[in-house]
This record gives C-alpha cells, sequence and structure tokens, in this order.
C-alpha cells in the first residue's frame, strides 16, 4: 500500500501568458513516496534535496496540504506517511513547489483508487501553490498534473485545456544559480497595464497557441514577446537581456522568463539546436561567474 510518483518540473508563462500558460518537460521533477498508514494522521517521514529548507509541518508543506485537504473534501478518515525527494531547485521559476503538490495529491488519490479523476485533483494541488506563495495559480500545477502545455481560460470558475505542441519543439532550461522568491516576483508587478500593450499581447497570446497547433515553428518565435511582466522582472536577473541574445543568435526561436525566475528558458526547433543554445545561454552567465544548472526536454 505504497506508491512512488515523479512529478515534472514545468515552465509558467511562457512569455506572453502570464498566469495562463503553462507547460510540462520531461526532466527535472520531484519523486514523492506515499504509504497508507493505521491511523489518521498525515506524517512527513523525510524530506531530501532542499538543503533542510522545508518543513516538516504536515499543515504548512506544499505536498501535504493539497493531501489535507483533498482527504477533507473527500470525507476520508486514512492517514500517510510521506517522503519527498526534491530533484529540483528550490525558489528556480521551475515549478518546484507545484511538483510536490501535484505529486502528493495523485499520489494519495491513487491509492485511494482514483475516487476523483486526475483534472479533478488540480483545485487541491492549487492549494499547495497558494501556501507556497500567497496564490494560487494554477499555470504550474495544472501541467505538472495533465502534462503537455495547458491554458487555463478562467479561474473563476476554473476553466483550462490541453493544447497539443509540435513534437520537434525543444525548451532549454538554465537555472542561474541564484534565488528569486515567488511572493517578491508577484509583489513587484503592476495592477494595471495599458490598452496598448493588452492588445500586444493579445495578439501574442492567440500566435502562440496557433503556432504550438499548427507546429508553425516561426509565428511561435514572433509570438514569444511579454509586453507585460518580462520587462519589470527581468531586473531581478543578472545578465537576462544578453543571455536572451545569446539564445536567440545560437538559432531559438525565442527566449524569456521561466514562470517567475530565475531560470530563463528557449524555444528551438529540433534538439540539437536546443543544446546549442543551452551552451551559448551557460556561457553568457558564466562570463560573469554565475555558475548554472540546465535542462533541454521536449514538452511532455
Ligand atoms: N504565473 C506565476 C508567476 C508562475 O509568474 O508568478 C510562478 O509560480
Amino acid at each position: 500500500d505504497s506508491i512512488n510518483v515523479f512529478a515534472p518540473a514545468t515552465v509558467a508563462n511562457v512569455a506572453c501568458g502570464f498566469d495562463i500558460f503553462g507547460l510540462a518537460v520531461d526532466n527535472p521533477g520531484d519523486e514523492v513516496i506515499v504509504r497508507k498508514r493505521n491511523d489518521d494522521k498525515i506524517i512527513i517521514e523525510k524530506i531530501t534535496g532542499d538543503d533542510g529548507k522545508l518543513t516538516l509541518d504536515p499543515t504548512k508543506n506544499t505536498v501535504s496540504v493539497p493531501i489535507i485537504k483533498y482527504l477533507s473534501q473527500i470525507d476520508s478518515k486514512q492517514g500517510f506517511d510521506i517522503v519527498l525527494n526534491k530533484k529540483m531547485p528550490l525558489g528556480s521559476g521551475l515549478g518546484s513547489s507545484s511538483a510536490s503538490s501535484v505529486a502528493g495529491v495523485f499520489a494519495v488519490n491513487k491509492l485511494l483508487n482514483s475516487p476523483l479523476e486526475t483534472k479533478e485533483l488540480l483545485p487541491f494541488a492549487m492549494e499547495g501553490e497558494r501556501i507556497a506563495c500567497g496564490s494560487a495559480h494554477a499555470d504550474n500545477v495544472a501541467p505538472a498534473l495533465l502534462g503537455g502545455f495547458v491554458v487555463i481560460r478562467s479561474y473563476a470558475p476554473l476553466d483550462f485545456f490541453q493544447i497539443p505542441t509540435p513534437e520537434n519543439l525543444f525548451v532549454t532550461i538554465v537555472h542561474p544559480d541564484i534565488e528569486v522568491n515567488t511572493k517578491d516576483a508577484r509583489h513587484i508587478l503592476k495592477n494595471e497595464v495599458s490598452m496598448k500593450k493588452a492588445i500586444s499581447q493579445m495578439g501574442n497570446v492567440g500566435g502562440m497557441i496557433a503556432g504550438l497547433m499548427s507546429s508553425d515553428y516561426s509565428l511561435i518565435g514572433r509570438s514569444m514577446v511579454d509586453f507585460i511582466i518580462e520587462p519589470i522582472r527581468s531586473i531581478l536577473i543578472p545578465q537576462f537581456f544578453e543571455v536572451k541574445m545569446a539564445a536567440t543568435d545560437a538559432g531559438a526561436l525565442g527566449c524569456s522568463i521561466s514562470g517567475a525566475g530565475p531560470s530563463i528558458f528557449a524555444f528551438s526547433e529540433g534538439k540539437e539546436t536546443a543544446e546549442k543554445v543551452e551552451k551559448a545561454m551557460k556561457q553568457q552567465f558564466e562570463k560573469v561567474g554565475i555558475h548554472t544548472n540546465s535542462y533541454v526536454s521536449a514538452i511532455n
């Protein structure tokens, strides 16, 4: 009565879709092992890979909060032991907290013989996001849960859908060794957007969806422009514009901040180009002494 679940890293926003676009990659990802107990307690037995930063208090950890809400919703008194193996950096813009939230609630639902459908788990996973950064956005948890590229059409009521992506579209993610707190990165954003920027952004959102669905790589690249969030958040990431330039010079279709940053992602047509782009982006960070981890992956 135990299960081992992997939940992938995710790239949220995908340039123009703040809080509404997210995609899942093959790696990295978190691993969660959940075991049924003989009582009603929820215990976080062990966390690895977090340098001791995450709490073992089940009412405060993103892996267990969704589980507690889920069990209360389905009226279950079953207890569980949880082991969380963090296999991606925290505060990186890779959806680290979301991966844990998704893996936890998915594991428990499976162990209870799936009383809820996978997509019905999303609101519970979003509660993990609320604990992590004060806002229950779904653009990391939805792709971590469902896979692929997900669009959140509406938050109230919650309405989301998956769209197909081109087979040969690869994602390069470079994570510089600095930490950006998502709460802070949301706090610095403005509450209002000019009509001019809203129009440009809507054009790109439409272009991105159409480009992905029709495998039009050039349209995808042209739509990877963010007039609203990137100009503000990029100040939190040293070398942002230089790294972006290095990516496009190396052949990327486009490049932007992954989630709240500091990771930067690029899209490329073909794995070989994505790897070239990876090298160029890393080199640019390393020129100024910033160490990086990097990943090249399909959308999955
Ligand atoms: N859409 C979110 C943001 C993703 O950009 O703040 C990060 O969790």
